[in-house]
């Protein structure tokens, strides 16, 4: 059984924000969440977070499921040992290994943690260290090799000297430790360095100290052990998630203009021949169906578009649904439970909530549907509006199927027009319509033959 324990007790000082750390977004997900589902697709059967800072906050926003996922709190933060010293009584059932993750390092995927963990059992190091080579080691803690390049320390950039400090392979903050030893080690670690804290990292020089087996694996990717701690990290964290799902869907088949400024997030899913232009937002669990075509400056949050579907510049859509081969925008606003079935029309400034469209109907310019049921070949003049709100309740409008509404309609809720009804252009319909008839409510039409020329005149004269 794989278990798993994830730091996330900091305070994240760096940040200089009020929200710890470990919760700030990057791309639309909390940091921390992104390192639970690696862990969880990793294979960890239980996954154990350290909290603390921000008091109930994390359990509360990551929701303990009582399954895999529980909760220890670290009550003084006093350092990465004593965090995992706090998780220990938490872990249940048998586990030789435990995998210790930090919750700000967001770029972890599964693939690379389950083959470190699987490399660690193979060689049967008591401590195993996932680090990498940059360029610029920054505030990573160092591996510290001996002539024989085995690992002997890591040491804290702080704690560095100057000849440590150089030293290009830095720790991730992934290990892989066996239970029994850290259950051993741990209170073995002291607070005698720069930050008086605990330092987690301590664990490889007592381990060498014993002579038990400490290895470090290089990965080639620093990029997926990223850590952040400030927010240009979280920006740089963002970005590359971004980039790689981006990468990910162009493998499947997707074309996206310009991946630099397209922001799709991790769980969402997009078919194949899908065009998607600049700066289009897709967000929480947005399924776009294959053949759709996306231009500049659309937003989808928690919505799916069938088959075939356009979205013209600058449409945003929350919570919505829209059928095949539809074709929304430019600017069309589909607020939630807006249900649009397929080959639907809905044009410039509509705006559409709580609300099924049928298939093919249109709603081409300038509208308000709110509150309503459209059936299937409906067509909606330029500036139709549901009066759906009477200062107090919500109320329903119904158009079935093969209703034609005029131009500048207000629809008085609740109320229904009937099947192949006329709305004439400028009524206010305020009772229900039958079947196959027209509705009119505007005054009869009245000309006076030579007025404005008599009226020109008269103003001329003064
Ligand atoms: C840590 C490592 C460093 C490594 C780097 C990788 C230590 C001492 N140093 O440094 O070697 O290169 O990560 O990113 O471990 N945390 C707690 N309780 C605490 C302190 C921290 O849960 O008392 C958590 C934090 O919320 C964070 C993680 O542990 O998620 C790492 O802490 P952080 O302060 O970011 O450590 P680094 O200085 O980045
Ligand atoms: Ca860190």
């Amino acid at each position: 059984m794989l278990s798993a324990i994830i730091l996330a007790a900091g305070k994240g000082t760096r940040m200089k924000s009020e929200l710890p750390k470990v919760l700030h977004p990057v791309a639309g997900k909390a940091m921390v969440a992104h390192v639970i589902d690696a862990a969880r697709g990793a294979g960890a059967a239980q996954i154990v977070v350290v909290y603390g800072h921000g008091g109930e906050l994390l359990p509360e926003r990551l929701g303990a499921d009582g399954t895999d996922l529980t909760f220890a709190r670290q009550e003084v933060l006093n350092g990465t040992a004593k965090a995992v010293e706090a998780a220990l009584p938490a872990l249940r059932g048998e586990c030789r290994d435990v995998l210790i993750l930090c919750g700000d390092t967001p770029l972890v995927d599964q693939e690379l943690l389950r083959e470190f963990f699987e490399q660690h059992r193979q060689q049967g190091s008591v401590v195993s260290i996932l680090s990498s080579q940059i360029d610029q080691p920054g505030s990573y803690g160092r591996i510290v090799r001996d002539g024989q390049g085995r690992v002997i320390a890591i040491v804290e950039a702080r704690d560095a000297t100057v000849g440590q400090r150089a030293i290009n392979e830095v720790n991730s903050g992934i290990y892989a430790v066996q239970r029994s030893f850290l259950a051993e080690a741990l209170p073995a670690v002291g607070s005698d360095n720069a930050q008086g804290e605990y330092y987690l990292p301590d664990i490889v020089s007592i381990a060498v100290a014993r002579g038990l087996p400490v290895e470090a694996l290089v990965t080639g990717d620093f990029t997926k052990t990223l850590g952040v701690n400030s927010r240009a990290e979280l920006a740089q964290a963002g970005q590359l998630l971004y980039e790689r799902t981006c990468r990910r869907l162009m493998d499947e088949g997707v074309s996206i203009l310009d991946p630099r400024s397209t922001y799709i997030e991790t769980d969402v899913q997009v078919g194949v021949d899908t065009v998607i232009y600049p700066n289009v937002y897709l967000e929480k669990g947005t399924r776009v169906g294959r053949n759709c075509l996306i231009r500049q400056g659309c937003t989808l949050i928690a919505s799916s578009l069938g088959d075939g579907c356009t979205l013209k510049d600058g449409c945003y859509l929350e919570e919505a649904s829209v059928g095949a081969h539809s074709s929304l925008g430019p600017y069309a606003h589909l607020r939630p439970q807006s249900v649009l079935a397929e080959e639907v029309k809905i044009g410039n400034f509509v705006e559409i909530k709580k609300a099924t469209v049928g298939a093919r109907s249109k709603a081409s310019h300038l509208t308000y549907i709110g509150d309503a049921t459209v059936g299937c070949d409906v067509n909606i003049g330029c500036g139709t509006i549901t009066c759906n709100y009477d200062g107090f309740d919500k109320h329903v409008t119904v158009l079935e199927d093969g209703v034609f509404v005029g131009s500048d309609t207000q629809l008085v809720a609740p109320v229904r027009v009937g099947r192949n009804a006329m709305v004439a252009a400028g009524t206010t319909v305020t009772r229900d319509v039958p079947a196959e008839s027209l509705v009119i409510s505007r005054n009869e039409q009245k000309v006076v033959e030579g007025w404005a020329t008599r009226f020109r005149r008269q103003k001329q004269k003064k």
